[in-house]
Formats: structure tokens, C-alpha cells, sequence
């Protein structure tokens, strides 16, 4: 990352059009114009709610719907924020029409089509990346670095994905229905993340899944109107409609390197409201970061322990730009969100992914895809599954 406004570097701005204005599209939208942006339209799921989109998100103007924004002639670059289960289709479209596309994850509802849609953005040449926005913490990426630079081989990996805005039966939203959101819930929409960060800060991968879903909830009762992502539920009454997605996953793993770990995904863990947790220990210190709380990275040592601040003037090189105002001064996910469209923006006018260090890509959407596929096999066979069954034996195989 080398500045902040890559569509004002003496280039004409970047055109988008963003599909899907809920929390997320929100979020883009204040991103791309970070970026220096020029945010050419909008469609959401109504005429009424793209009107209201158009306003929000200071559009130029109104798309009838989502196939006519990704293929529009006068737009550069698509942002795709709605349903997951309308992820794939967009995205191919906008791939055929030569765009470059920022998709939200999950990337499509089953493995097949999250791989099929990245063999198309490669022959296409487009640069195509995935909001897996918590690596754009800095002290995400110092973890990262002291990993790469440390000569002490992991031993343990562990940590928590936890929320509590699907606590209630009178919670309801789109991912709560499988053929909006796919066959898994929690873990396609959260444990996706935290495994995505711990690939990329220890450079290691996934290798095997243990996991065992939860359905905490079996009935919810539904109004009719969804809820927006963490907000408080529906009033009480409505329809009971049967669930058959996951509010919980508990997944032990190993990792290609032999180390082992596991992470508790929660969609019901009252109180908490979006805590990624991720703590890795190796022979001598154990580093935890805590999403709620990114300011700080507890280092922790048999005789003492230390916490270490976002302060640029004594982070990592690679971590330090992504340091956006002084020590002190707190900055969080927008921020994240703010770098990683930035960087997507970057490459665009690279040309190619290659160039940004740690831009999560399509090929990390189907990282993520496989993944979570591994863990619903694991959760009906309650066996020990390979993330990736077609690659070579794993140096652990055979030892569970
Ligand atoms: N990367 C992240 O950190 C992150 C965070 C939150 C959500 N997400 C992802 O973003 C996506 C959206 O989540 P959200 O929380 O914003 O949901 P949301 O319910 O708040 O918003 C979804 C939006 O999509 C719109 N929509 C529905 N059908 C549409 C259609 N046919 N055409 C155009 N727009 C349509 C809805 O009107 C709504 O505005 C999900 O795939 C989710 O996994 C990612």
C-alpha cells in the first residue's frame, strides 16, 4: 500500500457501480470514494430501495437491477454486495463483460461455482479480489511478519469467531434461509474469515477438518421482513419456519505443517458482537489478537509479557503503511475495509493482483470454499476430512 487515493494518481477516476446497498454495499461505497472512486451506480432488490441506495451511497444514478449494472458499458469496476446466493451469477456476467469485480464472500454457494468463477476471471485477465478485510488490520500483518521472519516452528493455533445477532428466534435474516445463504451459515459467513487469517498469517494451510455443526436453534419465526446483519430481530410472533443451517461450528484441525489448532464459530454467543479471536503459540511466545480491540497485540512470554501498539514508527515495514492516522488515534474495520479496496484499486491500475502484497483474491474465495465444504463432509461423516482431497498426501496423513 503506497497512498490512498490510487484513482487520483494523475489517472481519471475509476468508475463502479455497486450491487447490493445493505450494511456491506454501505461499507464499499465509503471505500470506494476513500479511494478516489467516482461511484457511477447502484441497484438494490427494489425500485424504492435503489432510489434510497442512490442517496445513501451518493450514486450518479439508478440501475433496474444488478445484470444491467455489471454489464453497463460506462463502469470499470463492480462491487458485488448482496445475497450470497447471487455472488456467482453477477460475477460472471460482470467477468464477461470485461469487468474488474470485488465480490463478496462467500464467492458462491457450493465449490464447484466459487472455482468455475475464478478460471473465468483468469482467462479474462481481470483482477478479481474478495473482501476478506481483517488481514488490512496493521497488527494483523505485524503478526504476519514476526511469523515469516521467526525461526520457531508453530505449535498450537486456536481462537473464537463469535456473535450473538442470530441469538433469538426472532432473529431472522437471508443467511438464515440455505438457499440464499448456501449449506452452511456460520462458518461459510464467519469461520471463513478467521481461517482466512490464519492462512495468511502463518503462511501454513489447512490440511484437515474435525468439525461438528450446532443448530442451536431449531425453529425461528420469520415476519417476512429479514432483518439487516446485526441488528435486533423481528418483533415477536410471525411464522415458524424450520432451520437447517448452522448457529454453531467446532472445528479441530491440522495444518499442512503438523501443527495443530481449532476455532469455535457462534452466531448465538450472547454478548458478543463480533469477536475474531486468533492466538498462536510457538516454543518460546504466544501472539493473540483480538478484532475488538485491533489497537493491540498481546505477546506473551514464560517471564513476561508485553503488548505492543499500532505504532507505525515501530511496526514491521510491511505493516506500518497500513497504519492510517497516528498512535492513539483508534482506527478499525472501515479502515480495513477502506486499505483493501484501495489495494484492489491498485492492482486494477497494475493490471494484475501480483503486485499488492496480501490482497485476498478469488483464489482465496475458493481457499475459503474448500474449507468449508471439508467441514460439512467432516460434520456428516464425523470423520477427519482433507480440506483439499485431490492434492498430495499431507506430511500428517493417517495420524488424526
Ligand atoms: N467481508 C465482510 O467483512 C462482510 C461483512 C458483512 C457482509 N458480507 C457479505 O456481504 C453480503 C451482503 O451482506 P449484508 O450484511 O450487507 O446483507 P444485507 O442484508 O444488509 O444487505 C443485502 C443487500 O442486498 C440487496 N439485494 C437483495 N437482492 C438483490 C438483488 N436481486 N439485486 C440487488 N440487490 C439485492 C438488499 O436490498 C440489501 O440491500 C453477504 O454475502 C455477506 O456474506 C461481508
Amino acid at each position: 500500500m503506497g497512498g490512498w487515493l490510487p484513482g487520483l494518481n494523475g489517472r481519471s477516476p475509476l468508475r463502479i457501480g455497486v450491487v447490493g446497498a445493505g450494511f456491506i454495499g454501505v461499507v464499499h461505497a465509503q471505500a470506494a470514494r476513500r479511494a478516489g472512486a467516482s461511484i457511477v451506480g447502484v441497484a438494490a432488490s427494489t425500485p424504492s430501495s435503489t432510489k434510497e441506495a442512490v442517496e445513501v451511497l451518493g450514486a450518479e444514478r439508478a440501475f433496474a437491477d444488478g445484470e444491467s449494472l455489471v454489464t453497463s458499458s460506462d463502469i470499470d469496476v463492480v462491487h458485488i454486495c448482496t445475497p450470497n446466493q447471487l455472488h456467482a451469477p453477477l460475477a460472471e456476467l460482470a467477468i464477461a463483460a470485461g469487468k474488474h469485480v470485488i465480490c463478496e464472500k462467500p464467492l458462491a454457494l457450493d465449490l464447484l461455482s466459487a472455482t468455475d468463477l475464478r478460471s473465468s476471471a483468469e482467462r479474462a485477465g481481470i483482477v478479481a479480489t474478495v473482501p476478506f478485510v481483517y488481514r488490512f488490520y496493521p497488527l494483523v500483518r505485524e503478526i504476519r511478519a514476526r511469523v515469516a521472519a521467526g525461526s520457531r516452528p508453530l505449535r498450537l493455533i486456536h481462537g473464537t469467531y463469535l456473535q450473538d445477532w442470530l441469538s433469538t428466534e426472532e432473529d431472522d435474516n437471508w443467511r438464515v434461509d440455505a438457499a440464499f445463504a448456501g449449506p452452511s451459515r456460520a462458518f461459510a459467513d464467519i469461520g471463513s474469515h478467521w481461517c482466512d487469517l490464519v492462512e495468511f498469517v502463518t503462511g501454513d494451510r489447512l490440511a484437515a477438518v474435525c468439525a461438528e455443526l450446532v443448530i442451536a436453534l431449531p425453529e425461528r419465526r420469520t415476519s417476512g421482513g429479514h432483518v439487516h446483519a446485526f441488528s435486533s430481530g423481528t418483533e415477536s410472533g410471525g411464522t415458524p419456519r424450520v432451520v437447517t443451517t448452522e448457529d454453531v461450528a467446532i472445528v479441530m484441525f491440522r495444518t499442512v505443517a503438523g501443527v495443530r489448532g481449532s476455532v469455535v464459530i457462534s452466531q448465538i454467543s450472547s454478548g458478543r458482537k463480533n469477536r475474531l479471536f486468533l492466538e498462536i503459540t510457538d516454543a518460546e511466545a504466544t501472539m493473540a489478537f483480538d478484532q475488538e480491540q485491533p489497537e493491540t497485540l498481546w505477546i506473551g512470554r514464560r517471564r513476561t509479557s508485553e503488548i505492543v501498539q499500532r505504532d507505525p514508527a515501530y511496526l514491521d515495514p510491511a505493516a506500518a503503511p497500513y497504519a492510517r492516522v497516528p498512535p492513539g488515534h483508534p482506527q478499525g474495520y472501515q479502515d480495513c475495509f477502506d486499505a483493501f479496496v484501495a489495494d484492489s484499486y491498485r492492482a486494477i491500475e497494475a493490471g494484475s493482483a501480483d503486485v499488492v502484497d496480501g490482497l485476498p483474491t478469488f483464489a482465496d474465495g475458493v481457499r475459503a470454499a474448500l474449507i468449508t465444504e471439508a467441514v460439512l463432509r467432516s460434520a456428516s461423516s464425523h470423520r477427519w476430512e482433507d480440506v483439499d482431497p485431490s492434492s498430495e498426501p499431507n506430511q500428517m496423513e493417517g495420524r488424526p
